[in-house]
């Protein structure tokens, strides 16, 4: 697809973090502007921490109708936000950040990007019973994601059993009618899961690039019968929690929908356009297969 023309009447979006060249944000926002016409171009803004403040005022005086906000500064843009979406307070990060007449709007857009992402691959957790593995910044936006949509129960299961706790704790009043409890992720606690849950998502880091050949989930576990397995890993796409689940005969959902679905959130914030999703996946899947 033909680069379109920044002309000076193109509207700019970007990207703040540090770093930010690694992201598949700026392909995948410049192919659905490049297809739908839109006269938006998106740019990489890598901000060091300490200049967090001066480079959301330099979005406002650029003129800038909003950005994504990636790791280290999630948190840290929080404080200058003007209004905050649920996803946001709940989870305590913003990734999405709208611009209008001066004032930030701060969305977490990885909560509704989880949802559409099972929903799309015909998987409606409301009901279910569900296991997350990890409890860092993308298992708040699950576990907020699933309460919300109203499953039966979620297990949150973490290395660090502490952090779990405080999540269930943060969660658990607001969301009463799902039943949030956490465990240590440890080989037996896993191997308990069988039987008491229908879908097990992994939102720990273990088996993303580099270190594609690890997994949260033990090679001597065995896989819970008739559970789906999600990852939220995207690169690799087909992880080795993936491939395991599928030798046991389980459905699996790659974490390419959950990238593709929080990124068309913040498309249609800015542009008022439907986003195409067709056109960013098939963006983000060039770069992640080499094609
Ligand atoms: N598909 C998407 O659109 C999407 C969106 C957001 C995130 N993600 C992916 O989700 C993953 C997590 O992101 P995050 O922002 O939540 O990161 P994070 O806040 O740093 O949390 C990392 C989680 O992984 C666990 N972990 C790390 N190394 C581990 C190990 N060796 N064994 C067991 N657990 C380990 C951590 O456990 P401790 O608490 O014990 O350290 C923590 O629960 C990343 O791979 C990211 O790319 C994907």
């Amino acid at each position: 697809m033909e680069r379109p023309l920044i002309t000076g009447t193109t509207s700019l979006v970007g990207l703040i973090g540090w770093p930010v060249s690694h992201s598949l944000s700026p392909v995948m926002h410049n192919a659905g502007f490049a297809a739908t016409g839109c006269d938006f171009a998106y740019v990489p803004l890598p901000v060091r921490p300490e200049h967090v403040e001066q480079a959301l005022k330099g979005l406002v005086a650029l003129n800038f109708k909003g950005a994504n906000v990636t790791i280290p500064h999630k948190q840290a843009v929080m404080r200058y936000m003007d209004e905050l979406s649920d996803a946001a307070r709940f989870t305590g990060a913003v990734n999405t950040i709208h611009i209008q007449d001066g004032r930030f709007c701060g969305y977490n857009s990885d909560a509704i990007g989880f949802l559409h992402s099972l929903l799309e691959a015909d998987f409606d957790p409301k009901g279910m019973r569900v296991a997350v593995l990890g409890a860092g910044g993308a298992a708040r936006a699950v576990v907020y994601a699933l309460a919300r949509h109203g499953v039966h129960s979620v297990i949150v299961l973490n290395r660090t059993a502490e952090r779990a706790a405080f999540l269930v704790d943060d969660l658990a009043v607001a969301f009463p009618n799902s039943a949030l409890s956490f465990e240590p992720l440890t080989p037996a606690a896993l191997a308990g899961l069988d039987g008491r849950v229908d879908l097990v998502v992994n939102t720990t880091s273990v088996g993303m690039y580099p270190n594609v050949n690890a997994s949260p989930w033990p090679e001597d576990v065995p896989i819970p019968a008739n559970a789906a397995f999600c990852d939220l890993v995207y690169n690799p796409l087909d992880t080795v929690f993936l491939q395991q689940a599928r030798a046991a005969g389980a459905r699996t959902i790659d974490g390419l929908g959950m990238l593709v679905h929080q990124g068309a959130f913040a498309f249609e914030k800015w542009t008022g356009c439907p986003a195409p999703v067709e056109v960013m996946r098939q963006a983000c899947l060039k770069i992640l297969t080499g094609g």
